[in-house]
Formats: structure tokens, sequence, C-alpha cells
């Protein structure tokens, strides 16, 4: 089994992708980093996936589809010279990226997408110490949460080597303790990626 379960998801994420909103802001990520854009499109996907596993409603599944796409939007404003570093950051280059949720969140905000944007702001809410701007949704936006950590782990990035799935399990496990039912579907798949 794949860690996507659904031919739906990417169906979903194509129409997502077509909507101007989306095509314009992935095509201006892109430019600026691409694997961001390449883990903005992974996350969207398995959110979707997620969702359609977790019984949300189709208006949820769109909101999932764009609030993974857009989560890390407040990148955008980040360069690329920190976005790309090896090693650790500095202090202030620290402040910069974890503004990053917050810059998403108005970006969101600003097409006209709230409920979205509720769900990108609160992304690293449940699992790190960002500042706490604002509560996140903590509905089924913490699927885009837990998809976002999925990818995190399970793909190398400049700063970090990738997890084997059960490895990337266990950290999960220890970073997010919100919604055990969610964490349950996200377990399902990496227990059958061996
Ligand atoms: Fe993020
Ligand atoms: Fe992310």
């Amino acid at each position: 089994m794949g860690l996507i379960r659904h031919k739906e998801s990417s169906r979903l994420l194509r129409k997502i992708l077509s909507e101007p909103d989306a095509t314009g802001f992935y095509l201006i990520l892109r430019a600026h980093n691409r694997p961001t854009a390449n883990h903005s499109a992974r996350t969207a996907l398995l959110a979707i996936d997620l969702g359609i596993d977790a019984r949300a409603p189709r208006h949820v599944l769109w909101q999932l589809g764009f609030a993974g796409l857009f989560h890390d939007g407040g990148k955008l404003y980040v360069p690329n010279e920190i976005l790309n570093k090896f090693g650790p950051l500095t202090e202030e280059e620290r402040k910069i990226v974890e503004e990053h949720p917050l810059r998403g969140y108005e970006y969101v905000v600003s097409l006209g997408k709230p409920d979205v944007a509720k769900m990108v702001v609160g992304h690293h809410e449940p699992t790190e110490n960002y500042p706490r701007a604002y509560r996140g949704d903590n509905g089924w936006g913490e699927l885009v949460t837990l998809a976002d950590l999925a990818d995190s782990m399970l793909k190398a990035r400049s700063y970090k080597k990738a997890y084997e799935p059960k490895e990337a399990m266990q950290a999960i496990r220890q970073k997010y303790t919100s919604h055990p039912e969610f964490l349950a579907l996200l377990e399902y798949r990496l227990s059958s990626q061996e």
C-alpha cells in the first residue's frame, strides 16, 4: 500500500491546482523554492487522502487541499539562503522562519479564504514552540499538521536526512499528541511502508 490510498485525492488536488488563486501561488512558490513547492503539493495530497479516510465532508476536503498547498506560503518571505541553509540557523534566522505560519495566514486571508487560513496558521502549533499569534483550526486542520509532519520526516531536505517510515512514526508520536484518531490513520499508512 502506498502512502496515498485514494485515487480521488490526486483528482481533487488537480482541480484545486487549476483554480487561479492556487495556480498563481504555486508557480510563485515553485519559482522561489522548488523543494518547498514540492513538499506543499505532497502535503496537500496526503491531507486530502487522510481527510477521505476520516470521512471529512467534500468542502473540507477542498479546504485541506488548499491549506496543504498554502501552509508554507509564508516561506515566500523567507530568503532562500535561509531555506536552503545547511546546519543550524542563527537566532535571527530562526525568528524569520518562525513567522511563516502567520505570513501564510495573512496571504490566505487576502485571498478571501479565512477557513483555510485558520488551518495554515496553526500548522506548527501542536508540535513545536512556534509563537502562538493565533490559535489555529484544531479540528480538520490537524490533518494538515500531520501530513506536513509526515512529509517532512519521510523526505530528505537540505538540512536533514529522510527517516525510515518506522522511525518517522516514532518521531511523530513524540511530537504530536493531540488527535489520536487522526494519528491512527497516519500510522496505518506508515506501518505498511516497510
Ligand atoms: Fe511550516
Ligand atoms: Fe511544511
